[in-house]
């Protein structure tokens, strides 16, 4: 690259407002052409917002978006994608009940006298997963897609449009670390094919370890532009909160006897008729947290969902002494169970909702919450003010509706919600997706808080060192089975690994 190219991107003095917030302010930005580069910052920081900017969706209240040396006035995403940039949304975009090719196709169809070419679709796609190597089946319906494969969908969606500056607004916090490896193999792969790509992570390891160059945005605006070699985590983390990295442990022994949630012989029939949990048999004592170890897609969504009920399932869950097997999600609720989803936009949220409405999701019925057979809305938006204060959501207050959080903050309110009414049990999946370091540490204070409270909390993740440093007792969970029980004082991530993919079989501990 000659010192005359122009950067791939370049932003300045960019403001962007929102009611009662400036997510931007005086922001500045430059990509160079061919290179990775990494945002990183605090949860509400204002990272999602610049790239929406960049990608068309915002217009900024002031300020320049420059691409390749030319000034854009971009209205929408269709005319950034005109100038060849795509998105990877924080929340992935794509229509469960169509297959991969028809959602790559979406919006771009090759038409043939208003015809669809699918033939042609197929062909150039075929070639473009080789180029990029990247192998999915095309017929494939994205719903029965896990999340590694559906990240990949969203990413040939973006480059079968032509982009060729690339934003994936964190794509690693749904990755276990083998397709955290594939996917950074991809982006090396495009960006020595002359891609530029953008990506935004709480993941300062991979950050530090892939990027070419890292902005760092704090409060609205960015702070600092670093080279990954003059700096380290650590030093990261301090410009983006000002203060020393946590790291998980203090794991309790004084586990009750009593077991709080016992499972027998539970399986579930996925879809198409194979079993997606098999007799998966395990309990959590008072006290106690049991980590769930595995790739996505191997019956960890099953295997929680059916206990809290929302999935049909044979087989024994016993809570407190109490058979709910056949109990409905509200009995199981009211026994003491509760939930922290996989998807916080699909399972746990109504965006358009306000944050109070949200807050009383599941609870409706609970006696401090209504009247009778009302609702309280005095005291659902006092207990929502309480859940904001004390898990740190960043918001003006408990009107705005849950699209106005950023991804992190949204996730807070969904932690707080399931923890702030002492739960006897609970089912906790991926706890800390997209929340910042900081925050991070918060939500691993609260877990052990809960646990040495006599809380009996299943823990499914894919944060290695998360799990390793929470989990009493951890489990992997392998095609439906639990393949394998290691011990967490005495397992590596890299040993853990070897189970999760199955290369390792058989007990550890
Ligand atoms: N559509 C919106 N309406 C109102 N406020 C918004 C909207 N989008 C973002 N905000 C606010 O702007 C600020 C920046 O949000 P943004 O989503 O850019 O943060 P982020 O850095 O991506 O955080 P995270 O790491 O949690 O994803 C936050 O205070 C957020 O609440
Ligand atoms: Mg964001």
């Amino acid at each position: 690259m000659t010192t005359s190219t122009p950067p791939a991107v370049a932003l300045d003095g960019i403001w962007k407002r929102f009611p009662g917030v400036i997510a931007n302010h005086d922001v500045t930005l430059s990509v160079d052409r061919g290179t990775i580069h990494a945002i990183v910052g605090e949860n509400g920081a204002g990272k999602s917002t610049l790239m929406k900017t960049l990608y068309g969706m915002h217009r900024p209240d002031a300020g320049t978006v420059a691409v390749n040396g030319t000034d854009m006035h971009m209205k929408s995403p269709a005319d950034a994608i005109a100038a060849g940039i795509g998105m990877v949304h924080q929340h992935f975009m794509l229509a469960d009940n169509f297959s991969v090719l028809e959602n790559i196709i979406l919006g771009s169809e090759p038409a043939h006298r208003g015809v669809i070419d699918a033939a042609s679709a197929r062909t150039d796609l075929t070639e473009l997963m080789r180029t990029v190597g990247v192998t999915l089946d095309l017929d494939t319906p994205v719903s029965e897609l896990g999340v590694g494969e559906r990240q990949r969908v969203e990413i040939l969606k973006v480059l079968y449009r032509g982009a060729d500056i690339v934003i994936l607004d964190e794509p690693t916090a749904v990755l276990v670390p083998e397709e955290v490896d594939e996917l950074f193999a991809t982006l090396r792969r495009l960006v020595n094919d002359g891609t530029t790509v953008i990506f935004i992570s709480h993941k300062l390891d991979e950050v530090l370890q892939v990027s070419d160059a890292i902005t760092v945005m704090r409060q609205g605006t960015t702070v600092a532009s670093v080279a990954p070699a003059d700096i380290d985590r650590a030093g990261l983390a301090e410009l983006m909160v000002g203060s020393e990295l946590p790291t998980p442990g203090g794991r309790t022994t004084d586990i009750g006897e009593t077991e709080r949630l016992t499972v027998a012989n539970l399986s579930v029939v996925g879809a198409d008729g194979r079993l997606v949990v098999e007799d998966a048999t395990f309990a959590v004592r008072a006290g106690e947290i049991v980590g769930i170890a595995g790739v996505e897609g191997n019956g960890q969504y099953e295997l929680c969902t059916a206990i809290i009920g929302l999935r049909p399932a044979t087989g024994t869950v016993i809570v407190d002494g109490d058979d709910i097997s056949t109990a409905s999600v509200r009995d199981r609720h009211d026994a003491g169970v509760a939930y922290i989803p996989f998807d916080r936009h699909r399972e746990a949220l109504m965006l358009n909702s306000s944050l109070w409405e949200n807050g009383l999701l599941g609870r409706e019925a609970s006696p401090e919450l209504s009247t009778g057979p009302l609702v309280n809305i005095g005291a659902a938006r006092s207990s929502t003010r309480d859940i904001i204060d004390r898990f740190g959501v960043l918001t003006p207050n408990e009107t705005v509706p849950a699209f106005a959080l950023s991804g992190g903050n949204q996730q807070k309110l969904v932690v707080g919600r399931s923890m702030i009414t002492e739960p006897a049990v609970l089912i906790a999946a991926h706890p800390t997706r997209g929340i910042d370091v900081g925050a991070q540490a918060a939500v691993w204070a609260e877990l052990r808080d809960a646990r040495d409270a006599g809380c009996a909390i299943l823990l499914v993740s894919a944060d290695l060192d998360e799990l390793i440093g929470l989990s009493d007792t951890l489990l992997v969970m392998f095609d439906g089975r639990i393949a394998a029980e290691v011990d967490p004082d005495d397992v590596s991530p890299a040993i853990l690994g070897g189970y999760m993919t199955g290369a390792t079989t058989g007990a550890a501990s």
